[in-house]
């Protein structure tokens, strides 16, 4: 078992840390924020992750996991240097390297034993050989460095349960010696490690995630298509996904990504790929495709309206997808500002992210605490987050609550055939609209049959 110490306590930190030291190794976690720290000592974490807190608080009673502010502290006996620090967007796409370079200072002037220097965070190719000279450049002990790229792979949400089930560990170093002392201290993570040079293993990450970016904005294009001639995205995407070259992952067509990893890396990848006589337009158009997908509803609840001006929408769900309060870059953001933009009244629910989206959004917005309470009384109802109980909620009660039912939906989560069953008008993504009155080809003239709903509203009543 090794002594390793974590810097950074973001997501990719906290859960390297207690993961590491859940599988036996002495763990230092160290954060700048002294706050932070004194309430990861508490045991409180100050993210919403499934299981993380009770694995976080076995393993400091079990006396493997500790945290503090003090580099020197944290640097003392450590063998391993994991290096889990923001790498933010700026302004122009790349990424700001200036967490990682104060790490690098730290790690010269604290570090008291030879030590394996580890990125987990996402950096552009060559930030590891930088960070070696910025540690050559400060060192004040006579120890040797070695310096390890370990890409992180793990979604918000099920950080846990990927980070012991992953497809694939990737090592990239420049000396086996230190490759091999990450592959053992990995090794009852029990998932095959590839091993390769530093430089491929940081591409490898941003590789993986434009690809990923890619799948999402392609099936979404093809959401647009299906709506213009009339097919389903969902049964295209499951035979698709049938042919084992393409597989089913990741081809659920909705309003884009969003979170901390996709827009940033796809950003950064753009901005690497870019020199005088190269540009990777296929990843520019990507880009594009998500930025443009992310409104969408908004242009659908306007082609249906003619205005929104004045209209009451309730939005369900805003954190960037389930299981996380996370709302970095969610199409929820993007989605209010433009409805208010318009005129639109804005309710708003979400069942974990409220806190974090009262820093972020419009104060014009207004906060529910139930999904009841959200929709009461609106025109329309556009769903953002794909969550279990925005999913499980009954459909008659839209019917019961609203102005006139009417669902813009980003998620897809209703089936067409449930959806039939109610006076709902039903506008999904990349599937033909129930209750709306369609002419050739799927094409909308966006009005109802009223009669349909009016009867349906005496019944209730
Ligand atoms: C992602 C990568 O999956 C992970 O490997 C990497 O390390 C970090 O970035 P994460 O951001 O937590 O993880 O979320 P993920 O579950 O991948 O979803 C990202 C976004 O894509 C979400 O907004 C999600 O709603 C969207 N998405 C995902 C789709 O729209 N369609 C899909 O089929 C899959």
């Amino acid at each position: 078992m090794r002594n390793v110490a974590i810097v950074g306590t973001g997501y990719v930190g906290l859960v390297t840390g207690v993961c590491l030291s859940e599988i036996g190794h002495n763990v230092i976690c160290i954060d700048i924020d002294q706050e932070k720290v004194k309430k990861l000592k508490a045991g409180k974490l100050s993210i919403f992750e499934p299981n993380l807190e009770e694995l976080m608080i076995t393993n400091i009673e079990r006396g493997r996991l500790s945290f503090t502010s003090d580099h020197a502290e944290g640097f003392k006996d450590s063998e391993v240097i994991y290096i889990a620090v923001g790498t933010p967007q700026k302004t122009d796409g790349s990424a700001d390297l200036t967490h990682i370079e104060q790490v690098a200072v730290q790690i010269a002037l604290h570090a008291k034993r030879d030590v394996i220097v580890v990125t987990k965070s996402t950096v552009p190719v060559g930030t590891n050989e930088r960070i070696k000279e910025i540690i050559h450049e400060y060192l004040v002990s006579d120890i040797k460095i070695d310096i390890v790229s370990n890409p992180e792979f793990l979604r918000e949400g099920s950080a846990i349960h990927d980070t012991f089930n992953g497809d694939r560990i990737v090592i990239g170093a420049e000396c086996e010696h230190a490759a091999t002392i990450i592959e053992e201290i990995n090794k009852p993570f029990q998932i095959p490690v590839y091993k390769t040079d530093i430089r491929s293993a940081e591409m490898i990450k941003y590789a993986s995630n434009a690809f990923l970016a890619t799948k999402i904005s392609f099936i979404n294009e093809i959401a647009t298509i299906c709506e213009h001639v009339g097919a389903n995205v969902e049964d295209v995407a499951i035979g698709m996904g049938q042919d084992s070259r393409i597989g089913t992952k990741f081809l659920k067509a909705g309003i884009g990504y969003g979170g901390s990893c996709f827009p940033k890396d796809t950003n950064a990848l753009y901005q690497i790929a870019g020199h005088k006589d190269y540009s990777f337009h296929l990843l520019k158009t990507v880009i594009d495709v998500n930025n443009k997908q992310q409104t969408l509803l908004v242009d659908k609840a306007k082609k249906r309206f003619g205005f929104l001006k004045g209209k009451k929408i309730a939005v369900l769900g805003l954190a960037f997808k389930p299981n996380t309060d996370d709302i970095r870059e969610a199409a929820s953001i993007f989605i209010i500002n433009r409805l208010i933009a318009e005129g639109a009244g804005v309710t708003a629910y979400d069942p974990i992210a409220v806190k974090k989206a009262e820093r972020v959004l419009r104060p014009e917005v207004q906060f529910m605490s139930n999904i009841e309470k959200a929709i009461h009384g609106t025109d329309a109802v556009f769903i953002v987050t794909e969550w279990r109980e925005i999913i499980d909620f009954p459909l008659k009660k839209y019917v019961e609550l609203m102005n006139r039912p009417i669902i813009f939906d980003g998620r897809n989560c209703y089936s067409l055939n449930e959806m039939k069953k109610f006076p709902i008008e039903y506008y999904s993504i990349g599937r033909p609209i129930i209750n709306g009155k369609t002419t050739n080809k799927g094409d909308t003239h966006m009005s109802v049959s009223v009669g349909k709903w009016t009867k349906y509203k005496l019944i209730l009543e």
